[in-house]
C-alpha cells in the first residue's frame, strides 16, 4: 500500500515538472522605440530664433559678426508678429536709403551709415570688434553715447527698444543694435548708462 501510494506520488511530482519544464511563460510585448516621436515634438516646441549665442562678442569672442546678420537685409526683427514689420528702417531698399554721417569718437573715423544699416552693423563693416549680445534691443551689451546733446532719438529711430527709459534717452544713450541714422551725429561705441 505505502508503495502503491509513493509510486503514484512519484509519478505526479515528475509529471508537474515536466508539465513546469515546457511551460512558456507569458509573453512580454517590447515597447516601441519611440525615442523618435519624443525628439521630433521637442524640436516642434522649441521656437526659432536668431539670437546669436555661439558668436557672443560681449564676453570677448569674435569675428565674421556682419554676417549674422545679413547684408543690408530686413532679416528677424519680430517679423511674425506682422506689426512692427512695416516701420522697420531696415526694410528700406538700399537705392532708396538716405545717408548719414556719423563719427565713430573711439575709432578716430567718420564713416557714411544708410538709414537702413545698424550702428552696429556699420562699425562690423569696418571690422571693429563691437560689443553685442542679443541684437534685439533686449540687453545693453552694445550701447553707445551720442555726444551731440540732447535725446538720442534726435539722431537715430530705435527698431526696438526694450531697455533704456527717457532719461537715459535724453542723456544721448543709445542701443547700436537697433538704432538706425536719422541725422549725422557722433557717438562714442561701448558706453552704458
Ligand atoms: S545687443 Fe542686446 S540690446 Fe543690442
Amino acid at each position: 500500500m505505502v508503495t502503491t501510494l509513493g509510486i503514484v506520488l512519484g509519478a505526479s511530482l515528475t509529471l508537474t515538472m515536466v508539465a513546469l519544464h515546457f511551460a512558456r511563460g507569458t509573453e512580454h510585448a517590447t515597447p516601441d522605440d519611440i525615442s523618435q516621436k519624443v525628439l521630433e515634438r521637442r524640436a516642434e516646441s522649441v521656437h526659432e530664433t536668431d539670437f546669436p549665442e555661439p558668436m557672443n562678442r560681449s564676453i570677448g569672442g569674435g569675428g565674421g559678426a556682419a554676417a549674422a546678420v545679413g547684408e543690408g537685409g530686413a532679416e528677424g526683427e519680430l517679423a511674425e508678429g506682422g506689426a512692427e514689420v512695416d516701420d522697420d528702417p531696415a526694410a528700406i531698399p538700399d537705392d532708396e536709403a538716405e545717408t548719414y554721417e556719423v563719427e565713430y569718437v573711439k575709432e578716430g573715423t567718420t564713416i557714411d551709415v544708410k538709414e537702413n544699416t545698424t550702428l552696429l552693423e556699420a562699425g562690423e563693416a569696418q571690422d571693429w570688434d563691437l560689443p553685442y549680445a542679443c541684437r534685439q534691443g533686449q540687453c545693453i551689451s552694445c550701447a553707445g553715447h551720442i555726444t551731440d546733446g540732447g535725446n538720442s532719438e534726435q539722431y537715430v529711430k530705435h527698431h526696438t527698444n526694450e531697455m533704456l527709459g527717457e532719461p537715459e534717452l535724453d542723456d544721448g544713450y543709445t542701443l547700436t543694435c537697433v538704432a538706425y541714422p536719422v541725422s549725422d551725429f557722433s557717438i562714442e561705441m561701448r558706453e552704458s548708462p
